[in-house]
């Protein structure tokens, strides 16, 4: 038997997860674990390069826990742990920050969209893609799954473990980006010639539909949800049905039914009834992730008692490579 492939990703504790992270990444972690050797990392050391209030940011980590395993992340198959809590991933950044040229971290290009958002500029933003790539070689990942916003930093990835082979001797191996297609993405209901994210939304309320949101939040939402002036309701690439042919997608995603079924179920119908028909199907497709969330929720020590083991076995598979690394850079006397 082959060895599987090591896919590491690292998701943030602070959005609101939405349908569109479901439908564009979550799901397809979910369905990808019994293949992959899979690592999922809640990244909150990333976070708080741009000033994150405590308490806040606290509960949204805990949230962000229960919600992947509410979503399916089964923690007998795949690895899910909080960034902090392994010290491992802030050591080997240090040490690769001692081989990256500043200028390579100044010409990211979302360094500078977040840096030209903010009064003051921290170095942990600059920095951000090298804790990136240490979290990334910690594990020797061969596959990163991420947006296509994320390329440059797989590449920037690709160019410290170069350069640190290079300098050090052969220690890391070269991750590869999993970037998906587009199609499989969700746009924003309000504005579907734009991706579904809620950093970006023009209109923050009728955007996205988050995750935790009640039946009736779902409602308000889709029956706002931008479509046109016409009354076909089919899939199409023409920008001008790009709100139509999104709901769709949606109804799609979330029913598992073909196309061919869903155009001929919706033929001759309004556009009114095929919002509240994507609005059940959603609705339906969350109930079931959201009371296996509450019951995370609930228990609080099961959840930090499996946040605590999670982060030790971080911890052991991570220790061979920070070893080896140290070992390079001439750390050895206590070894
Ligand atoms: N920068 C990523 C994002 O914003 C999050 C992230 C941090 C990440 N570390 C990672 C993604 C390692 C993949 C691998 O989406």
């Amino acid at each position: 038997m082959t060895k599987k492939k090591i896919v590491f990703s690292g998701i943030q504790p602070t959005g609101d997860l939405h349908i569109g992270n479901y439908l564009g990444a979550i799901k397809h972690w979910v369905a990808d674990q019994d293949l992959c050797d899979s690592i999922f990392c809640v990244v909150d050391l990333h976070a708080i390069t741009i000033f994150q209030d405590p308490r806040v940011l606290r509960d949204k980590i805990r949230q962000t826990v229960g919600l992947l395993l509410a979503c399916g992340i089964d923690p007998n198959k795949s690895l899910l742990f909080v960034q902090s809590h392994v010290p491992a991933h802030s050591e080997l950044a240090w040490i690769l920050n001692c081989v990256t040229p500043v200028g390579w971290l100044e010409r990211m290009t979302q360094y500078k969209d977040k840096a030209a958002k903010q009064e003051s500029v921290s170095t942990g933003l600059l920095d951000y893609p090298v804790l990136q790539a240490a979290d990334i070689l910690l594990y020797q990942a061969d596959y990163v799954p991420v947006g296509e916003d994320q390329r440059q930093h797989i590449e920037l990835t690709r160019d410290i473990s170069l350069r640190f082979n290079h300098l050090y001797g052969e220690t890391f191996n070269l991750p590869d980006g999993m970037i998906p297609k587009v199609g499989a993405k969700i746009m924003g209901f309000d504005e579907p010639t734009t991706k579904m994210s809620k950093s970006s939304a023009v209109n923050q309320n009728f955007h996205a539909v988050g995750l935790l949101d009640s039946p009736d939040q779902v409602w308000s939402v889709l029956k706002r949800a931008t479509t046109d002036s016409e009354k076909e309701i089919v899939f199409s690439d023409d920008p001008k049905k790009a709100g139509v042919n999104n709901l769709l997608t949606v109804y799609q995603a979330f029913t598992g039914k073909s196309r061919d079924e869903i155009q001929a179920h919706f033929a001759g119908q309004l556009y009114g009834a095929l919002k509240r028909q994507v609005a059940d199907a959603v609705i339906e497709a969350l109930k079931p992730i959201q009371e296996r969330y509450n019951q995370y929720m609930q228990d609080a020590t099961a959840l930090d008692h499996y946040m605590r083991a999670a982060a030790e076995r971080a911890a052991e598979r991570s220790a061979p490579t920070l070893k080896t690394v140290k070992e390079r850079v001439g750390f050895t006397l206590l070894a």
